[in-house]
């Protein structure tokens, strides 16, 4: 078993670059499926995701070469077979858009029940519903999602919530439908730009990606052999501008699109933090103590729900009582029973908490809840007065490139220790 040992209480201080985003990169891996051909992908996350995403099409009969640690020659011309590993695609939530990308290759697929962090119900009925629009036959059972149709036809589809898997799935799905598909109350983060973006550069006509409606005329074939390089991970960009926050620190972001952080931008003005910008690098800088702030997740444009926890441990150590409210997902305020036990003082119910700043946080041993979660434990540790022994790396791995020697680098005083 692995755990990070942090030593805190250190003011982070220094450049960090910013990887590519994992959320995209999930999608962008198996719409290559869409190819049957060659592209290569540049700025792929090194994580475990994109790692199992990568087994899951080589089983599938893909040949991937990486030519450096971000970089994958992906051919898919190879690929014969639309029954994906029901043990690697149950174990984590973007093997869903295996569905949208194998059913518009193949017309058939068969791929296990997608799982991931434990946030409370995760249902893929919008999913379903598009899939089926466009004229597919879809079965969950067991274990496993199966679809088939004879053809794909392009149709209207009205998502009931607004879903960034259901909006990038469909798109998938319906890249060579017949006709014209949209997809009305679509969901607009940027890895939904990214992956439209993508297809588009390889011939697809995909319309609107990044608004509430986007259309797509079926095309009859995609190019071979372009490269494309993954957009930077908002996410990751948005826990180290926290992490500045959260310990009085003062770190300048390189590779990262400051548009995309703006509603988190707002937020840190409004706590006293600075934040300058610059191209496509980000200085945030933060010399006493946060003040209060109420936070509400909400889809993109809004705070990002992958961003609550995080600013769980800024509103901790923040002066004032703080609450955040968590539209998106129902289970998502584990990580603070683990705060709680580093001193802070938090109460939650439902989908609310309270957050009573403290002055200090102490270092404990803790348990990453799951994936940012886990990435806010670090934040904590940093901060804290003391050692803090982190558990459950399995999370923070999935989703962060080399997060330790990052930290590191700003000052941190972190190592990973196998028991
Ligand atoms: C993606 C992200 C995840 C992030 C989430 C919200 C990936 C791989 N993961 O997850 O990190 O936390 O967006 O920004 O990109 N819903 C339904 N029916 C569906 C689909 C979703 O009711 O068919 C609901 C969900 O329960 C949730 C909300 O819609 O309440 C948003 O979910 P969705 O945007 O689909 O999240 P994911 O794509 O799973």
């Amino acid at each position: 078993m692995e755990k990070l040992v942090i030593q805190g209480r250190t003011r982070l201080h220094g450049e960090v670059t910013i990887s590519g985003a994992k959320n995209a990169a999930v999608a962008l891996i198996p719409a290559t499926l869409l190819i049957n051909g060659v592209c290569t992908l540049e700025n792929l996350p090194n994580i475990s995701d994109v790692q199992i995403q990568c087994e899951i099409l080589k089983e599938l009969g893909a040949t991937i070469e990486w030519l450096n640690p971000n970089t994958a020659r992906i051919d898919t011309s190879t690929v014969d077979n639309y029954k994906a590993p029901l043990d690697k695609t149950s174990k984590f939530r973007a093997s869903y858009y295996l569905i949208g990308a194998l059913l518009s290759r193949f017309h058939n697929v068969e791929v296990g029940l997608p799982g991931g962090c434990n946030l409370g119900a995760r249902p893929i009925d919008q999913h379903i519903k598009g899939f089926e629009a466009l004229g597919a036959n879809v079965e969950v059972a067991t274990g496993k999602v199966t679809a088939s149709a004879e053809n794909l036809i392009g149709a209207p589809i009205y998502m009931d919530t607004v879903s960034v898997g259901a909006t990038i799935n469909i798109i998938l799905a319906s890249v060579f439908a017949k006709g014209t598909t949209t997809i009305d109350n679509a969901a607009k983060e940027p890895h939904i730009v990214d992956v439209a973006n993508f297809l588009n550069s390889i011939g697809a006509d995909i319309r609107g990606a990044g608004t509430d409606i986007i259309k797509i005329n079926g095309v009859e074939k995609l190019k071979s052999g372009s490269t494309y390089s993954v957009v930077p991970d908002q996410i990751e960009a948005g826990t180290f501008m926290l992490a500045a926050m959260a310990t009085g620190g003062d770190i300048v972001l390189k590779n990262c699109i400051s548009e995309h952080l703006d509603c988190l931008t707002a937020k840190i003005i409004e706590m006293g933090g600075k934040v300058d910008e610059s191209g496509d690098e980000i200085r945030v800088y933060c010399n006493k103590r946060p003040t209060k702030a109420n936070i509400k997740t909400a889809p993109y444009p809004g705070f990002p729900t992958d961003l609550q926890s995080q600013m769980g441990v800024v509103l901790a150590l923040a002066d004032g009582t703080s609450v955040i409210s968590e539209n998106i997902w129902e289970s998502r305020f584990q990580y603070t029973y683990e705060l709680i036990k580093m001193g802070a003082k938090i109460t939650s119910q439902g989908k609310t908490a309270f957050f009573e700043g403290v002055e200090k946080l102490s270092g404990a041993p803790v348990y990453a809840t799951d994936l940012r979660a886990g990435a806010a434990l670090i934040i904590a540790g940093i901060a804290a007065e003391g050692t803090t022994e982190l558990y459950n790396l399995q999370h923070i791995d999935r989703g962060y490139e080399n997060i330790e020697e990052k930290f590191r680098k700003l000052g941190a005083n972190i190592i990973r220790v196998r028991e």
